[in-house]
């Protein structure tokens, strides 16, 4: 695209200008050695009163203080109090490599970003002549092994629900061979009805999250709460292991309960009344209270959706980029044959799917919206890819993961009435509290110590740092847990 003299000029005033802010911004910032929390408790009467003048524009009843992200660094986040956190949940799991990472930052103030920012393309009428080029710079240098294709979306319940509309659109083709659509699906889709609109489902795990749009709600299972009031499709739901830990104390009942899950995915898919076009699974239930099942059961699962010719959809949107110890977590299945399709989104800072080709619809249009994803993401995440790899930042998350794993069990063992089931891969970790109140106790309690954390399920707390967590942050965090778990036990079990 030739750019004009006029616009050449306003690019590279804006360009120069974002740089030296970005510049300015990185030369400030530090990242801190240790918390500082200056109010009595986090959120303090900053944070409060914005959150007032908020509720009168949006529902704030979700949202625990208000950030700063100017002055938000690396793995520390700073509120509108000046209060400075060590972020162990870093924006619900989805800030992959710092806050104001410089390698993100000069990704931002690119000029390739102020075009892409000023022309937003519908992506699949007009796509900027960029745009392959810059999928294989991002998405496809780490695309799962066997899945050829990356179907850009705008957030994880989209990738899905996407995912899903290529799933069922795949079955109808194969059960529809060659012969085009008859007369009466043509009629019959426009009233939502047979055989247009047909009778076919997606089957999910219970206690599975896959988002809140209407078709992704329907694959929801971990709380009522999120799907109560809204119409649902007839899908079926089958049974995930609930595990015992620890692991090696009870190999032979988790063994026996992940035979059990298999067996009875096996009898859904052979005896469901309406036919399960695919089957979407998490590789460790996130929302649903950090629940994993062994690479074995995820083997089953893939051989018996094979067996009964059913797509199997791997939900990556938490666990992938790296979190887990490899870039996306269902590599450590080792699979026979992949999956059909894994769907990503959080730590990659832009969501979609990679598919194989067979998942294409043979009509134009069909799968499809307006923008289909969206330059400037794509951008980022060419950014985040380049600096995981550069940095060897999945290795480190093994080595700090291993690091924190291992002072956490004795942790456990001693303050057992706080702390159980410690569990995890990488630095996805997790362990459960003894009631919901507890865990809101805690969480509260090490904010106002200076470490924000989130928790997952009921009971259950989980760690969703950045792949940039080291040791020390590690160091940083344990002290302030022994301080609250000792604060919890006075109070509690004096
Ligand atoms: C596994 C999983 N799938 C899908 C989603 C939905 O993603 P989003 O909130 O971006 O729509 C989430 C969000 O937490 C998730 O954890």
């Amino acid at each position: 695209m030739a750019l004009t003299r006029l616009t050449r000029t306003t690019l590279s005033i804006a360009t120069r200008q974002l740089r030296q802010l970005s510049t300015r911004t990185m030369a400030q910032l530090v990242e801190p050695t240790e918390p500082t929390v200056v109010t009595d408790s986090v959120p303090g009467p900053a944070s409060k009163s914005a959150l007032r003048k908020l509720a009168k524009l949006q529902d704030t009843r979700a949202a625990l203080f208000v950030g700063d992200y100017t002055k938000s660094v690396g793995n520390y986040i700073v509120d509108a109090d000046g209060n400075t956190l060590l972020d162990m949940y870093c924006q619900i799991a989805s800030i992959p490599v710092g806050y104001n990472n410089p390698r993100i930052l000069a990704a931002a103030s690119d000029p390739h970003m102020a075009v892409a920012l000023a022309n937003r393309p519908a992506l699949g009428v007009f796509p900027a002549n960029d745009w392959a080029r810059l999928l294989e710079d991002s998405f496809v240098k780490v695309r799962p092994a066997g899945l050829d294709m990356v179907f850009t979306t705008a957030h994880g319940s989209d990738a899905n629900e996407l995912a899903f509309k290529a799933a069922v659109m795949h079955y109808a083709r194969k059960k529809r061979g060659v012969r085009g659509f008859t007369e009466e699906e043509l009629v019959s889709v426009m009233d939502n009805k047979t055989p247009g609109s047909p009778e076919v489902a997606i089957l999910s795990f219970s206690l599975g999250f896959h988002g809140r749009t209407f078709g992704a709600l329907s694959a929801t299972r971990s709380k009522a709460l999120h799907k109560l009031d809204i119409p649902a499709f007839k899908w079926p739901r089958a049974p995930f292991p609930q595990l015992r830990y620890p692991l090696d104390k009870y190999e032979a009942e988790n063994a026996a309960e992940e035979k059990q899950c298999l067996e009875e995915l096996d009898q859904i898919l052979r005896s469901n009344p309406m036919p399960i076009a695919a089957a979407i699974i998490e590789p460790i239930q996130s929302e649903g209270g950090d629940r994993h099942a062994s690479a074995e059961f995820f083997r089953g699962v893939r051989r018996i959706t094979k067996e009964h010719d059913v797509l199997l959809i791997v939900d990556e949107v938490q666990t992938g980029c790296g979190a887990t110890g490899t870039f996306w977590a269902h590599e450590q299945w080792e699979l026979p044959t992949p999956p059909d399709m894994v769907t990503f989104s959080k730590k990659m800072q832009a969501a979609g799917f990679f598919h194989t080709r067979e998942m294409v619809p043979e009509q134009p249009g069909r799968n499809f919206n307006t923008w289909l994803g969206d330059i400037p993401r794509a951008l980022i995440a060419k950014a985040i890819v380049a600096e995981v790899a550069e940095h060897g930042l999945v290795k480190q998350v093994n080595e700090t993961g291993a690091y924190m794993l291992k002072h956490l069990k004795p942790l456990a063992v001693r303050y057992h009435r706080v702390v159980t089931n410690v569990r995890g891969q990488g630095t996805f970790l997790a362990f459960d509290c003894p009631t919901s109140e507890i865990r809101a106790e805690l969480l509260q309690l090490m904010r106002n110590e200076g470490v924000n954390m989130g928790g997952s399920g009921e009971e259950t707390v989980r760690f969703r740092p950045m792949l940039t967590l080291t040791k020390a942050h590690v160091n940083v965090f344990l002290t302030r847990f022994q301080s609250v778990l000792n604060k919890l036990y006075q109070k509690h079990w004096p």
